[in-house]
């Protein structure tokens, strides 16, 4: 059974194209993929060779990150793959956009992922100006998504931001709030930023962005799951209530 899609589009949050396999094949559609280094670090292939004591060089990170990206690009609709730079609090926004420009080639649908830093903005800007796509990531506040609209207005391609609801809650504050907030300052904007849900760890976080209306969702494989099991369940309660065969739910 394929479930209803609703306004959110889904993305899975990994590393992993096995899993991105399974959620596709729970949903009936993925519309895209999120990834970081961290999650690529998860990937089973990755953890095995750390296991057997695998030092990777700079260069090998980078071409395993590519290769998982490689396998995810076909697997997933018109939200694309996201790739992260690496970046820390000395990386220029120059540093940033050479990287950028390499991952960007990797596959036809990438965004690219920048901090909402000051040098992260800047990236952005300058690569929207290229045609590169961004998804701005580690958003925790309204001033850092009102940077992200004001750093690439005039971008063709849709931007996304991607305010970080766990680990909001984390440290006490209400993740929900911040993507409620969002999407009303951008209600007298021009539509070019996209709210991106992340750092979903809940079934709620995942209910409330769809309630919020948030463009995108992004979601670790276990939430994806159970949301399906709970979808396909009130479906088939639909169906049954309106009288169909249970051949026809399954
Ligand atoms: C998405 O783009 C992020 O990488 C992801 O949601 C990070 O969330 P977490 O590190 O808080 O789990």
């Amino acid at each position: 059974m394929s479930i209803r899609r609703s306004k959110t589009k889904v993305l899975v949050d990994g590393g992993d194209p096995q899993e991105t396999v399974r959620v596709k094949g729970l949903i009936g559609f993925v519309d895209g993929q999120t990834t970081n280094p961290t999650l690529i670090a998860r990937n089973p292939e990755v953890r095995q060779l750390i296991s057997s004591g695998h030092k990777f060089s700079t260069k090998e990170e980078l071409d395993e990150y590519k290769k998982i990206v490689q396998a995810i690009s076909p697997l997933v609709g018109d939200a694309g793959v996201s790739i992260e730079v690496f970046a820390d609090f000395d990386t220029t926004a120059e540093q940033m956009l050479a990287q950028s420009r390499d991952m960007f080639a990797w596959i036809p649908n990438a965004y690219v992922k920048y901090p909402c830093t000051h040098e992260g903005l800047r990236a952005a800007q300058m690569s929207v100006r290229e045609g590169i796509r961004v998804n701005m990531t580690l958003c925790f506040s309204q001033e850092q998504a009102a940077a992200v609209y004001a750093s690439t207005k005039g971008s063709t391609d849709p931007v996304y931001v991607s305010p970080f609801l766990g680990r909001l809650d984390d440290r006490g504050e209400d993740g929900m709030d911040l993507v409620r907030n969002i999407k009303k300052m951008y209600e007298a904007g021009d539509g070019h930023v996209h709210v991106l849900a992340a750092s979903v760890r809940t079934l709620n976080h995942l209910l409330g962005a769809f309630a919020l209306q948030a463009e995108l969702a992004t979601a670790p494989s276990k939430v994806w799951e159970e949301w399906a099991a709970g979808s396909v369940h009130c479906q088939k309660r639909i169906l049954c209530t309106k009288g169909q065969t249970s051949s026809a739910t399954s």
